[in-house]
């Protein structure tokens, strides 16, 4: 028998109090709008009050100029806001501010990398929006470790966090990605702030896609398409029609999918070029795709729909910086190179969606109904898609069908076979 426990006595007062859920603050009026109309979808209707949201990306991708657009927004409505940097000195941040037309006189700046001294500095200043450019610039002289480092993210940003909550005012943490996918820092951020945000895309691209992949406050899966312009970033209302906007129509090497972006239907165009290569090996180049798909549909190409690559220098594009890493793109990638090879264009108000397998085989892609559905919207006529995908189709998508189960079938269905069996 054991004894009867000791009753619970606790060593100190509870410092939380206890009131009723339907009694804390909530509701629409708690979001601040940012006038961006693509960002506050994103963010699900605005910046919430007291939440902490982190800005990610490479360096250079365009993050300052971002949040100083959303900055100059918020206080060109009369309202104060402390832009805190330590990457940029405040002649720097203005000349930005100057380019992206950015002049409230509520647009406050300071360069200050203590965190201690940042946060002094808002319970002073009281803003409506603080930024922080960025994360790893900032310092908290208890913590042992340098700026930048993983403990000192942490740590600086259990206090901004704090501060947040306790005051109400929402926070935009800047912070960079390094290039080789060693993201110690932000990842650490992601379990702690509210709202993530990556800032996407090929610095030398205009376009640049933002994915929300934590929300407290609304969904993720979104994107929103932004283009660096001359004047900062423009919000890009119909993103098909602008990533496909310069394609040329009926030239060898060009086809067009449908991507999803979380759930967002996107069509990009594929560009593929092949060329008797001067090299052994001859060369690959792969740009806006993974290398490696791009490698294996090569293969899949010369063994299964008998093209001879082997001897052809091959280079991929994806036009408008944007990177397709979707097995869906498959079929398009396939299909943009046969045609470049063999010298004959792809019809050009014809989609291709579909897996390309190791034997050739088509296979099945998730979300059929959504990418078609963008692909009538912008005047295509036909969609190559995979039989197994087309048979699952539950009501008339508004344009032509064509279902496949192999690479070569679709060579044929799209005027390719002859062409591949006389080369
Ligand atoms: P920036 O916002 O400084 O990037 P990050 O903070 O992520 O490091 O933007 C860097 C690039 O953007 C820089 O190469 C210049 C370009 N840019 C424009 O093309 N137009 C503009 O209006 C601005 C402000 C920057
Ligand atoms: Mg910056």
């Amino acid at each position: 028998m054991s004894s009867p426990r000791p009753a619970f006595t606790p060593a100190y007062a509870p410092a939380a109090t206890v009131t009723p859920l339907a009694e804390q603050p909530g509701g629409d009026e708690l979001r601040i709008a940012l006038g961006m109309p693509e960002l506050d979808r994103l963010l699900g209707g605005g910046i919430v009050v007291g939440s902490v949201m982190l800005l990610a990306g490479d360096p250079g991708i365009g993050k300052s100029t971002l949040l100083l657009q959303a900055a100059a927004r918020i206080a060109s409505g009369g309202e104060k806001v402390l832009y805190v940097s330590g990457e940029e000195s405040g002649a720097q941040v203005r000349m930005r501010a100057s380019r992206i037309g950015a002049s409230a006189p509520g647009l406050l700046f300071a360069g200050e990398t203590n965190v201690e001294s940042v946060v002094a500095l808002l319970e002073s200043e009281r803003p409506k929006l603080v930024i922080i450019d960025s994360i790893q610039t900032l310092y908290l002289e208890s913590t042992a470790s340098g700026a930048g480092s993983v403990a000192q993210v942490r740590d600086c940003a259990q206090v901004l966090l704090g501060w947040a909550k306790t005051s109400g005012v929402p926070l935009f943490l800047a912070g960079h990605v390094t290039k080789d996918g060693n993201i110690a820092g932000p990842r650490v951020l992601e379990h702690m702030v509210d709202v993530v945000l990556y800032m996407d895309g090929d610095e030398m691209g205009s376009y640049r896609i933002l994915r929300c992949t934590k929300n407290r406050f609304g969904s993720t899966n979104d994107v929103a398409l932004l283009e660096m312009r001359g004047d900062g970033l423009a919000e890009v209302n119909d993103p098909s029609a602008a990533l496909i906007a310069e394609r040329q129509r009926a030239v060898p090497g060009s086809a067009v999918i449908v991507t999803l972006e979380g759930t967002r239907p996107l069509l990009s165009e594929v560009q593929a070029l092949t060329n008797m290569s001067a090299f052994t090996p001859p060369r690959r180049t792969a740009n806006g795709m993974d290398f490696n798909r791009m490698a294996m549909v090569s293969a899949v190409l010369s063994r299964r729909a008998k093209l001879s690559l082997g001897n052809q220098d091959i280079m991929v594009n994806v036009p408008g910086g944007l990177k397709v890493n979707e097995p869906a793109g498959d079929l398009g990638l396939a299909l943009a190179m046969a045609s470049s090879y063999l010298d004959v264009p792809l019809d050009p108000d014809t989609v291709f969606l579909g897996e390309v397998g190791l034997n050739g085989e088509i296979r099945r892609i998730p979300q059929v109904e959504r990418r078609l559905a963008e692909a009538v919207r912008h005047g295509f006529k036909t969609a190559v898609i995979p039989k197994n995908s087309a048979s699952q189709l539950s009501e008339s998508p508004g344009l032509r069908i064509v279902g496949v189960d192999s690479l070569r079938e679709a060579m044929a269905e799209c005027g390719l076979g002859r062409a591949a069996r006389e080369s």
